[in-house]
């Protein structure tokens, strides 16, 4: 289809102040000269902070980037991935249109969108909170019919279960990504008939699932300061700023109708960055999972030294931990939003087993927790657990932790 500007343009566009460091880190990856590289991630950041690609904010990144604005626009009205219109306050709906999906029925899902939505693509529903629109084969065809919902695939869809998804995301509440009719994968419909012993499911979901889970930012919008930003390189570099305060994420403005989702998508969101300082990372021990689980392919290489040295992080205080849980077993600590089985085993493991030690740590026990927690770094401020901590400690409850028990977190 035609891809051009929408006719209504706003006055003008600016980063918010985190995404502008975060923006301007990204350039600074780049030799001198290069800059013009870093143009995907800074459309993209644009639209994941506004919803949509306007012309000033397609003109402000060519600007930054030293770029002729008719380069940048190029490259934005090339790929789908950005949107050259406003989209839907919530969500917006891409539904795969080419031959496998259109074999298995996208031409219905798409009849649900013009029912649902809007009659023709591209148009905000009436009450502002859904767009969609057709796209060209999406690469995952041994799953048709399928959408892309804001970053994430929904796949092996039909109708029904695609109309009843736009009532949960109307309704405030993020499905699962993935394949809608219970496969773990693109596995046979029948089921496996090869390799039958091969365990696939050391996750709960498929990779993809799973890393959409953990990061849970399907549908939302980034202001930026959602994000540690770690720019080992801007030590050296001429954009060199300090990295803003990791804080809890906030409900964008900009997506006022998004709420908290419903699905258990507090674990996971892996950090930028690898932490503690070099000279001060605490020893490989119990307490410190990073000798047992660190994650695949993370960069031990020298060229991480820098990235360690530079970044300027508060060290923290090692708690007070147990060897085992006290007489009558741990408490459930996934009853605190942001801890999932994953994690607590994690916090097991470091020598935590209850509320009441997690909500006797001040801000240095948080700060070094926050840089412990392989994998997971940052996110005992971002999800305040002290404070949930202390509640669930003192015989309380909290929202998530009633959702726990009522079994709505999976
Ligand atoms: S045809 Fe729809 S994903 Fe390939």
């Amino acid at each position: 289809m035609l891809r051009r500007l929408h006719r209504e343009q706003p006055e003008s566009f600016a980063f918010t102040p985190d995404n502008q460091a975060w923006a301007e880190a990204q350039i600074s990856k780049y030799p001198q000269g290069r800059q013009a590289s870093a143009i995907i991630p800074l459309l993209w950041r644009a639209q994941e902070q506004e919803g949509w690609l306007s012309r000033p904010a397609i003109e402000h990144i060519a600007d930054m980037l030293e770029m002729a604005h008719i380069r940048a626009l190029e490259v934005a009205s090339f790929y789908f991935m950005f949107q050259l219109s406003p989209v839907g306050s919530v969500a917006h709906f891409q539904i795969c249109g080419t031959t496998s999906c259109m074999i298995c029925g996208a031409e219905d899902l798409i009849g649900v969108c013009r029912e649902k939505i809007a009659d023709k693509p591209h148009t905000v529903s009436a009450d502002g909170k859904f767009s969609w629109e057709e796209v060209e084969c999406l690469g995952a065809c041994a799953n048709a019919p399928m959408a892309q919902i804001g970053k994430d695939y929904y796949e092996d869809l039909t109708a029904e279960r695609f109309a009843e998804m736009i009532d949960e995301f109307a309704a405030g509440t993020v499905p699962v990504p993935g394949p809608q009719n219970g496969r773990y994968a693109s596995e046979p419909l029948a089921g496996l008939t090869t390799l039958k012993e091969f365990d696939s499911g050391h996750t709960k979901y498929n990779g993809s699932v799973q890393r959409a889970v953990d990061l849970g930012d399907t549908i939302r919008r980034i202001d930026g300061s959602e994000v540690p930003l770690v720019a080992p390189w801007r030590e050296h570099g001429a954009n060199h700023q300090p990295a803003p305060p990791k804080v809890k994420i906030n409900e964008s403005p900009a997506n006022p109708g998004l709420q908290a989702p419903k699905p258990d998508r507090s674990e996971g969101r892996p950090a930028d960055d690898t932490g503690a300082t070099k000279a001060e990372a605490p020893a490989k021990s119990k307490a410190n999972p990073v000798s047992k689980d660190e994650p695949a392919g993370e960069d031990k290489s020298e060229t991480a030294k820098p990235k360690a040295a530079a970044a300027d992080v508060d060290e923290g205080t090692k708690p007070e931990t147990l060897d085992a849980a006290r007489e009558g077993g741990p408490d459930d600590l996934k009853m605190i939003k942001g801890v999932g089985p994953k994690l607590e085993q994690l916090l097991h493991s470091m020598g935590f087993y209850h509320f009441d030690q997690i909500a006797a740590w001040g801000p240095r026990e948080v700060a070094w927790v926050d840089q412990n927690l392989e994998g997971f770094k940052g996110r005992v401020s971002r999800d305040d657990w002290v404070a949930q901590a202390q509640t669930l400690a003192d015989g309380g409850t909290t929202e998530f932790s009633k959702k726990v028990k009522k079994g709505d977190v999976y």
